[in-house]
């Protein structure tokens, strides 16, 4: 038994976590919320924000982690006060000033975000924070935000290097770090200069793309970049496919405190089948992507509490021991004139248990064969045996009822034909949807087995061996007397 190539699984996240983030002791794992602009853009206002805290509370949504209620653009009004230079906030949308809505979902157990642009104008033409950093954080942090999402827009040509972008995104770590109050900094710089490079060690996540749209999988020509290794007009109208396809190379890049950013969540929204929903928000969380959600809380039907509120797929977004999902192949198939394709991905997760999703991205169903020789690779390169154990599969949207929503947590039920070894039985799988399976070692009950439990093995293993030793040296020693007393 080795139980050992279970911690070397472990070590590329052990290690990771003494790498450097940003030190505000924030999102340790993916921060989870709600923003306004998918669903409102320019139209808001207090009532639209604070009614969207209440329904959050009024849901339990924050009691799936959802905590954080963000104010995107448009909320500024049109100048900066002539004399504190800070920007106030729109008289028309907040009568009563940003402070008073910032304690209403203080009051209800939440926490509040606002919005800038780290240009002189920000995305809505509003005004931005650039070369005002120490003004506006200070502001912000006097009304009592936690959260700052940092856009891009008007960022009169200060960018095209990393040392350009990271100057300008550093100058807002700094001036939020000197409120002395700790507040999670969302970078949106759109994936542009190798921001994967610079922003974990500046701020707690960063978007890797433009914009998302609700689209599974469309092209459009306003997101018109192939990679975004070189990308110079990130746009927006991105779809979910092509967004994921940028996120697969980056996981690499995220650590607890630093995550890659996808954008922010379109379930609920129009646009997408439920099986594409699906997709969406089961990708998002194993690619630990923060989960904020952008759509209208306060009118919610039970499919979309169903998907937003899967306990067991957000528990794979906030593991404090998984990693952010890797993808182990792609291969195209027949599909009638599309780029059809099918997608293994795998997440380790705490307790020596995995997340294993296969997406179909064809528009016809296919039949897949998931082999753990493709699975455990990286396992197997490190001398695990994981290949060839036999595991439980239990699959996390097994058994949700779309039409009548319950928030109960499912107990989930392993896949029939279990404990399986070598493969997991055919699937047959949508179009555009996804099957996801949480996979423990054999008889472990979904759960796997806690890092305590396997000291407590390893240093058994160990003290069984040194007896043996032990008695091994007796033995000689019994030995070498009996030789002795021979002679
Ligand atoms: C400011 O930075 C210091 C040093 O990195 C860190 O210890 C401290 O927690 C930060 N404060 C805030 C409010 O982020
Ligand atoms: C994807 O779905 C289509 C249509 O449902 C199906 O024909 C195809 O076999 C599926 N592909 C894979 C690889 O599962
Ligand atoms: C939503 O679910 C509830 C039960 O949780 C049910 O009473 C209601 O009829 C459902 N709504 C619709 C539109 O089906
Ligand atoms: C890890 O194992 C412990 C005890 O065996 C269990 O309580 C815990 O829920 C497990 N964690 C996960 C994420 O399965």
């Amino acid at each position: 038994m080795k139980f050992s190539t279970i911690f070397v699984a472990l070590i590329p996240l052990v290690l990771a976590s003494f790498t450097k983030a940003l030190d505000n002791g924030l999102a340790l794992t993916p921060q989870m919320g709600w923003n306004t602009w998918n669903s409102y853009g320019c139209n808001i206002n207090e009532n639209i924000i604070l009614d969207a805290a209440k329904a959050i509370k009024a849901e339990g949504l924050d009691k799936f982690g959802y905590n954080y209620v963000v104010i995107d653009d448009c909320w500024q009004a049109d100048q900066r006060d002539p004399e504190t230079k800070v920007i106030p906030a729109d008289p028309k949308k907040f009568p009563r000033g940003l402070k008073a809505v910032v304690d209403e979902i203080n009051a209800l157990g939440l926490k509040a975000g606002i919005y800038s642009s780290a240009g002189t104008m920000t995305c809505g033409h509003h005004i931005g924070s650039l070369d005002y950093e120490e003004i506006d954080a200070k502001a912000w942090a006097e009304d009592g935000f936690e959260y700052l999402k940092y856009d891009n827009c008007f960022n009169e040509g200060r960018e095209g290097t990393s040392q350009l972008s990271r100057d300008r995104y550093f100058a807002m770590t700094n001036a939020l770090n000197k409120t002395g109050q700790p507040m999670i900094y969302s970078l949106c710089q759109w994936g542009m200069d190798a921001v994967e490079n610079w922003a974990p060690t500046i701020g707690n996540s960063w978007r890797i793309s433009g914009d998302i749209y609700p689209s599974f999988n469309r092209y459009d020509d306003r997101c018109p970049c192939e990679d975004m290794q070189n990308c110079k007009l990130p746009g927006f109208h991105c779809s979910v496919a092509k967004i994921l396809e940028f996120a697969a190379p980056l996981g690499q890049k995220a650590y607890p405190g630093a995550w890659n950013d996808l954008d922010m969540l379109e379930v609920g929204n129009k646009g997408m089948t439920r099986d594409e929903q699906i997709v969406h928000f089961t990708m998002w969380s194993m690619v630990k992507s923060p989960l904020i959600m952008g759509n209208v809380v306060t009118a919610m039907t039970n499919q979309t509490r169903a998907i937003l509120t899967n306990k067991h797929v957000i528990d794979i977004s906030q593991d404090v021991a998984s990693s952010p999902a890797i993808r182990l192949w792609k291969r195209k198939v027949e599909d009638s004139g599309g780029d059809g394709n099918v997608q293994l991905w795998k997440s380790s997760l705490s307790n020596g248990t995995y997340a294993v999703a296969v997406i179909n991205f064809s528009n016809k169903e296919q039949k897949v064969k998931v082999s753990f020789e493709d699975v455990f690779l990286d396992e197997y390169l490190s001398e695990g045996d994981h290949g060839d154990r036999a595991w439980d599969a239990y699959d996390l949207w097994q058994g949700v009822d779309f039409e009548t929503y319950s928030a109960e947590t499912r107990e989930l039920q392993p896949l029939e034909g279990g404990p399986f070894k070598e493969e997991l039985p055919e699937l047959t799988i949508r179009p555009h949807a996804l099957k996801v399976f949480k996979m423990a070692p054999e008889g472990t009950k979904g759960l796997g087995t806690s890092p305590e439990e396997l000291e407590r093995r390893s240093l058994e293993e160990k003290r069984l061996v040194m007896m043996g030793r032990a008695k091994e040296w007796q033995e000689k020693r019994e030995e070498r007397r009996r030789d002795t007393k021979g002679l």
